[in-house]
């Protein structure tokens, strides 16, 4: 280890940050349940989409898309969250991944992403390259929807992100579809989640 770095359970980039968490029960961000916009989302599209879910944490969405018929990956590096993950969805036909969203490889195509607190548990530093991988990942078409923690707030998990720092990793690559405040957050995100549906150019 660095002399001048953090021991791994204190930097979020790193699985042992978010084991620790999940291990502890201090899980503040999990709604325990499927957020309005999102199940809106999947009723107004009844075409199933090849799904990834990255940095699934329990992943309860996932359960909605297998119970539409929609083929979903629900990935996470901390084998905790995995773990935690595979309980919930026992039994449902998703894909549970343990695997680090910059590396890992799908293997059909896929047309959606669904995006919850997961771009704002990582450090503003892995931003571009989260906007680069979101970019590889979907062909033109295809979308990146869900949660955006658009926050003035610097000090995280969640990094708040600025509505110029999301155009500027994102618009080079995708257009924006919607963008409205959402209604049922919980508190550690109520304020300042916006539900946000983007398309691959
Ligand atoms: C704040 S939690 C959100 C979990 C879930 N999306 C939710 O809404 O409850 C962030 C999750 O991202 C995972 N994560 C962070 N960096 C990751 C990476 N590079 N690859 C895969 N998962 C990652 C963490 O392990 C953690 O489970």
């Amino acid at each position: 280890m660095d002399s001048n770095e953090k021991p791994s359970h204190q930097r979020p980039e790193h699985p042992d940050f978010w084991c620790k968490r999940f291990q502890a029960g201090q899980t503040p961000w999990d709604a325990g349940c499927v957020p309005e916009d999102f199940a809106r989302f999947v009723a107004a599209h009844p075409q199933p989409r090849t799904t990834l879910i990255p940095g699934c944490g329990n992943g309860w969405e996932a359960a909605t898309l297998a119970a539409h018929g929609w083929p979903v990956t629900a990935l996470d590096f901390s084998p905790a969250a995995v773990e935690q993950a595979r309980q919930v969805l026992a039994g449902q036909a998703v894909d549970v991944v343990c695997a680090d969203f910059f590396t890992w490889q799908p293997t059909q195509p896929l047309a959606l992403i669904y995006e919850r607190a997961f771009l704002c548990a990582l450090p503003r530093k892995l931003w571009p390259d989260w906007g680069h991988r979101v970019a590889e990942l979907l062909p033109a078409g295809g979308l990146l929807a869900g949660y955006f923690f658009v926050s003035p707030q610097l000090k995280g998990p969640p990094f708040g992100i600025t509505d110029e720092q999301l155009d500027t990793l994102l618009l080079p690559h995708f257009q924006r579809l919607e963008d409205r405040p959402v209604t049922d957050s919980i508190p550690v995100f109520a304020g300042h989640e916006r539900w946000q549906v983007w398309q691959r150019r």
